[in-house]
């Protein structure tokens, strides 16, 4: 297998040389791959592709990528990475940097995953065995930890720890030789969770693996000010683009859609049974199934031609069955299982807290019930091409 160990470089003269030779003493130790290491230099005004140039005359494996301008981390990645591609036909890319924050002495231990059979081999901070640089201030700290954070829940991928390391190799078979560079919505480090999203909406086998970041000793760090926006920035745009993401938030225009159909109809039909010669029991009774049986429909349709119009219904007897059975389900899940945790809930501690009880029922139980329930039951995939 042939991988390329990718260093974006501005301005790390000091770093370099130290590094090619550290690379030097590694490489053999992992005879049975190919590895060649590419630095990707912005036209580092402190000369640091004349340090790699130097020592390229000694190791055939080291290559430089110079003379472009300074845009930005993703920027000088896209072009190492579709260099590394078309050029020098790596089966894999690792992503490192070169100043020492990512120890050398790893990249055996990564490389090995190979043979297991993943596909995205992620050096993990935040996970045991793994850390952030002690000296770090309690501010820098806790950026990176919940900077993290914010990343997992955002991108949706809480099975990976570390989601904002810059320290991984990834396949490029049925993965990055698939991925369009031209679509990278960030210029900068943030382009790392986009291609970790990717990777991951891929179905990549991941793997991740300890790793201590150390404190850089020399230079300077390039992280803009703004990185924390500039990623958040991404995820948004990630998410706005994700099929999944985009069914969930039909699926919630269809619910609440059908929720005000049942509360204006509850409105409506009390009006119109009180004229009726019932007791009030019984007409609140028929209103509310009435109102309730409405959304039921609506939500039923809808979501049938607008959030899952991909796995549509459309047989006849099918309809029929499914119909019945997302009946049944909404009246479980919708209506019955929500009464009884409003009506505990206020039974213990008072009526004050209806509307607390209703949120916590529809949110926490009926959103997610009927999610799954769609998904699984109702309108299952249909297998595609
Ligand atoms: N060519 C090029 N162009 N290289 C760049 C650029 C650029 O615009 N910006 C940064 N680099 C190089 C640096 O020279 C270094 O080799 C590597 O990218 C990482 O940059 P640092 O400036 O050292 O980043 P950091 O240490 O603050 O951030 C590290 O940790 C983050 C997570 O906490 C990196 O590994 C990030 O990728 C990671 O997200
Ligand atoms: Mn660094």
């Amino acid at each position: 297998m042939k991988i390329v160990i990718i260093i974006p470089t501005y301005n790390e003269r000091k770093n370099t040389r130290e590094m090619i030779s550290t690379l030097a003493e590694i490489i053999p130790l992992i005879p049975k791959h190919d590895v060649e290491v590419l630095y990707v230099d912005d036209s580092s005004p402190d000369g640091t592709a004349l340090e790699v140039e130097k020592a390229m005359r000694l190791y055939p494996w080291l290559h430089l990528l110079g003379g472009s301008q300074k845009q930005g981390l993703g920027v000088a990645y896209a072009r190492g990475m579709t260099y590394a591609m078309k050029k020098m036909h790596a089966d894999w890319l690792m992503e490192f940097d070169a100043d020492f924050q990512h120890p050398p002495r790893d990249i055996p231990r990564m490389i090995e995953q190979i043979d297991r059979g993943f596909d995205y081999i992620i050096a993990s901070r935040y996970i045991p065995g793994g850390s952030i640089p002690g000296a770090w201030s309690f501010d820098r700290k806790f950026l990176s930890v919940v900077g993290n954070l914010v990343g997992r829940v955002g991108l949706l991928t809480l099975g990976v720890h570390d989601v904002t390391g810059g320290f991984k190799l990834s396949r490029v078979k049925g993965f990055m030789d698939q991925f369009d560079f031209s679509a990278l919505y960030s210029k900068s480090f943030a382009y790392k969770v986009q291609l970790l999203h990717y990777m991951v909406q891929k179905g990549a086998r991941v793997k991740e693996l300890p790793f201590h970041f150390s404190p850089r000793t020399e230079g300077k760090s390039k992280i803009i000010k703004n990185e924390m926006q500039e990623t958040i920035r991404v995820i948004f745009l990630i998410q706005l683009h994700n099929p999944a993401t985009i069914k969930f938030f039909k699926f919630g225009v269809v619910g609440g859609f059908g929720f005000v159909i049942n509360y204006l109809g509850l409105i409506y039909f009390n009006k119109t049974y009180s004229g009726l010669p019932f007791p009030i029991g019984v007409i609140n009774f028929l209103a509310n199934a009435t109102a309730a049986e409405i959304s039921i429909i609506s939500n039923f349709i809808f979501n049938n031609l607008w959030t899952f119009s991909q796995d549509k219904i459309s047989r006849v007897s099918q309809l029929i069955s499914k119909f019945l059975a997302f009946n049944f389900s909404s009246v479980l899940g919708g209506i019955l299982v929500p009464s009884l945790i409003i009506g505990l809930g206020t039974q213990v501690f008072g009526d004050r807290y209806r509307t607390l009880f209703l949120v916590l029922a529809v949110f926490g139980f009926t959103v997610p019930y009927n999610w799954f329930i769609y998904n699984k039951f109702i309108w299952q995939k249909k297998p595609r091409a």
